[in-house]
């Protein structure tokens, strides 16, 4: 059985002390929500604060990206341990604006997924396609790319860690959301790929988030679908009333 797992990827927005504001509020409204995984995910400065605010709940906190090296000469990056350090136990990694803005290539997803690995921080495994790239028939084709190349150094044992989150360019912070079901088929798809890459057991253990306009009134129609068990939320987990009231429609509460 795998459990719910809503992430909320704050991208660019938050100080440390409107982020920590936020979390305290989102706590105080959910309360004790056993059945479905929650993890926040500010940008770095807010990380530290806010992982103090979480420390002992069962709000998770999470990265937006990361560096794959250790430490050393290389302005602007934060490391693996550094993020461990200020409470984080997951990070989304291979984000369409890390891809698509960044120019991030699968090559360096791959390694970034593997620097988490080896840190014990939990990969939330970001791909999907573009709107060309779907009018075009190649929503699978490029999935599966990017599946390959991200999980090329992960071992069997370990790719029930990850969370693979499908999130289709097009309907990312435009509103236009995929509909339950397409995003439902390209769920399966990645399911029957890392049952190829694995086996059928393993992909059955991996949990994948849509993602791409999600709000409180559409997530449980994504949550109802087979493959699908949780999304990852941008613009609606800005507000703590709005996202909590999402993860508790994603559990039909
Ligand atoms: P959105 O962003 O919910 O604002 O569309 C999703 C994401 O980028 O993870």
């Amino acid at each position: 059985m795998r459990k719910p797992v809503i992430g909320g990827n704050w991208k660019m927005n938050k100080t440390p002390q409107e982020g920590v504001e936020l979390v305290a509020e989102l706590r105080d409204d959910l309360g004790d929500m056993a059945d479905v995984e929650v993890i926040i995910c500010p940008p770095y400065p807010a990380l530290l604060p806010i992982g103090s605010e979480l420390a002992g709940g069962n709000i998770k906190l999470g990265a937006q990206d990361l560096y794959w090296e250790k430490e050393g000469a290389f302005t602007g990056q934060v490391s693996p341990g550094m993020l461990r350090a200020c409470g984080c136990q997951y990070v989304i990694i291979g984000h369409s604006e890390r891809r698509h803005v960044f120019g991030e290539t699968d090559a360096q997803v791959a390694k970034k997924v593997r620097a988490a690995l080896d840190e014990g921080l939990k990969p939330i495994l970001c791909v999907g396609e573009l709107l060309a790239e779907r009018e075009v028939g190649e929503t699978e084709i490029v999935v599966k790319r990017q599946l390959e190349a991200a999980l090329a150094g992960v071992r069997g044992e370990e790719i029930s860690t990850l969370v693979i989150a499908y999130e289709p360019v097009w309907a990312i912070g435009t509103g236009r959301a995929s509909t339950a079901e397409d995003a439902q088929d390209v769920a399966h798809f990645i399911r029957r790929t890392l049952a190829g890459l694995y086996d059928r057991e393993k992909s059955e253990a991996v949990r994948i988030q849509y993602g791409g306009s999600v709000k409180p009134e559409n997530v449980k129609f994504y949550l109802a679908e087979a493959d699908i068990d949780g999304a990852l939320v941008g613009g609606a987990s800005l507000k703590a009333a709005v996202f909590a009231q999402l993860i508790r429609n994603s559990t039909g509460r």
